[in-house]
């Protein structure tokens, strides 16, 4: 793969991923996930048979973002992608644990889990965040969405200071669940959500 140009003109440029361009650029799209959310080297072997899983949910759509044109030589700076939700998905049952556990009514749960797509993965190589490629990608994700919401998992991280909670708080996401902790890791997490469309 080419390096990412830190020098190169940021114009968001993205594009539709159909399942066999995701899976020939999925290396890619792993590097860029890696490098932007700076897990340690090796974690992309982990994650692939996931993502390439996930590909295959119903209702999923995955959006890239190139440096360039989108052509197959260019670099892939962007990557997003997310599915339906479904009672039977892990995700799902970790938030339907959730959101029992705080109280929430029946009603109020079902209104939040019945009919919602789930914001999977979102990032941005570094060289090329703090362009608006973030929200371009998220944008795009979600247009022609027939789900009554969006969904979506992030790390807690002090004062909402950092690029992801500022763009999902600018694009109206609102509290679903805080400080959640995900069966398996110690990290806090957000639930965050909103009506669709955008
Ligand atoms: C989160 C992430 C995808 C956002 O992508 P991005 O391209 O960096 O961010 P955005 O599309 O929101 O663009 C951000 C910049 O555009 C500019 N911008 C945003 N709105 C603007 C406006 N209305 N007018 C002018 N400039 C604006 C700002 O400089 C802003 O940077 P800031 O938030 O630091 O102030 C990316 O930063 C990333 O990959 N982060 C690490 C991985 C991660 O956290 N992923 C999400 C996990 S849930």
């Amino acid at each position: 793969m080419r390096p990412v140009d830190p020098q190169i003109a940021w114009t968001p440029h993205t594009v539709d991923l159909d399942r066999e361009e995701f899976a020939k650029r999925l290396h890619e799209a792993l590097s860029v996930y890696v490098t932007a959310m700076d897990y340690p080297r090796g974690t992309e072997f982990h994650r692939a048979p996931m993502w390439t899983e996930h590909s295959t949910r119903p209702g999923w759509k995955a959006v890239g973002a190139y440096a360039g044109q989108a052509d197959t030589a260019s670099p892939l700076i962007g990557i997003a992608y997310g599915y339906r939700g479904s009672s039977d998905q892990w995700w799902h049952q970790q938030v339907l644990h959730g959101l029992r556990r705080s109280g929430r009514p029946h009603s109020e749960i079902s209104a939040i889990l019945d009919d919602y797509f789930e914001l999977t993965e979102l990032h941005v190589h570094p060289n090329g965040q703090g362009h608006r490629l973030g929200e371009s990608l998220l944008c795009h994700l979600l247009r022609d969405r027939t789900e009554r919401s969006v969904l979506l998992s992030t790390p807690e991280v002090y004062d909402e200071d950092n690029r992801a909670w500022r763009l999902y708080r600018r694009l109206g996401f609102q509290d679903v669940l805080r400080r959640f902790r995900f069966a398996g890791d110690n990290r806090p997490f957000a639930v965050l959500g909103r009506g669709l469309p955008l």
